[in-house]
């Protein structure tokens, strides 16, 4: 089948991408490189499609979607702090730009399955949250991811097919820069000796996820007959930053603790999945245990 996977050179994007290939799918990948690399594609540059093309610009993007079977959307602005201080972008890119692939894909009749987050709940009032809870984010990113899901909400009832996955943390190599998951900046501490830095207490906890689940999640989503609704990507596990910091230290077989410096604004403070609605659903779930994933990330 052929697929525009959009983010198609971001960090999700790109083992998504690579996973359909392996699959024998024809893939068009859409990205404006703003954060994205054609490095990460590196691998199937040869057997892919590339567009450099900005999802805010309809007309390139309808040309592109008027000839696939369905499509992945995984661009956006993705750096919570950073949404502080570029409101106005993110609105821009993450909801007009959303916006943009799903009236497209009622004009086609695509099936679209696009990257949610669990920052649409907030501090959740239990754990581990349910699809159904109280969304109630508490920073501008999670508010953009929000307001995409009240357009999924609107083009359902316009009979578009729209799947929308609310990842939790997901690690692995190839997230980079200021907008890093912790386990990367952990990571890129580590491999130069230094101490991780934990914002807060370090009790915080987060369901981590390894992005080769989170591809094969979206594949099980866009394969399923589930024609659309709101679903977590996530282990259902949770381990406090406190207790990963420790863990990656032993790893890295250095002799260090953990630095501490003052709380993050609009942090969570317990993110933790429920995954029966997706386990039955979607007929997905996760494979890879965060040990073997972190020992994975500290081999590459
Ligand atoms: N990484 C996580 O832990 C996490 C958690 C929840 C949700 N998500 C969501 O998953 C998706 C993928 O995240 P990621 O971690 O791979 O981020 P990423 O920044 O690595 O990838 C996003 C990609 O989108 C591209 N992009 C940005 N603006 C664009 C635009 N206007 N036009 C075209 N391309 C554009 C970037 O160049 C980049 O390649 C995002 O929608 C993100 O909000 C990620």
């Amino acid at each position: 089948m052929k697929f525009a996977v959009t983010g198609g050179a971001g960090f999700v994007g790109s083992y998504l991408v690579k996973r359909l290939i392996k699959e024998n799918h024809d893939v068009i990948v859409i990205d404006n490189l703003y954060r994205g690399k054609l490095e990460n594609l590196k691998e199937v540059f040869d057997k892919i499609q590339f567009q450099k093309i900005d999802i805010r610009d309809f007309d390139s993007m309808r040309n592109i979607i008027k000839n696939t079977d369905g499509v992945f959307h995984e661009a956006a602005l993705t750096d919570v702090q950073e949404s502080f201080t570029k409101q106005d972008e993110y609105v821009d890119v993450n909801v007009k730009g959303t916006e943009n692939v799903f009236k497209i894909a009622r004009e086609f009749g695509t099936k679209i399955i696009y990257a949610s987050s669990s920052s649409v709940y907030g501090n959740p009032e239990k754990t581990p949250i349910a699809e159904d809870s109280k969304r109630t984010p508490i920073n501008p990113y999670g508010n953009t991811k929000l307001e995409d899901e009240f357009l999924a909400e609107k083009y359902v009832e316009n009979g578009v097919s729209i799947i929308g996955l609310r990842y939790f943390n997901i690690y692995g190599k190839g997230q980079t820069g200021s907008y890093a998951g912790v386990i990367t900046k952990f990571i890129n501490n580590l491999k130069e000796k230094r101490q991780p830095v934990i914002f807060g207490n370090g009790e915080q906890k987060r369901d981590f996820i390894f992005v080769e689940d989170v591809a094969r999640a979206n594949i099980a989503a866009m394969k399923s007959n589930v024609k659309n609704g709101f679903f977590n990507v996530g282990t259902g596990m949770v381990t406090s930053i406190k207790q990963l910091a420790d863990q990656m230290i032993e790893l890295s077989g250095l002799e260090l603790e953990p630095k501490y410096e003052k709380p993050l604004v609009g942090d969570v403070f317990t993110s933790q999945a429920d995954t029966t609605l997706t386990k039955k659903l979607l007929n997905w779930e996760y494979q890879t245990e965060l040990s073997d994933g972190l020992k994975i990330f500290f081999s590459l």
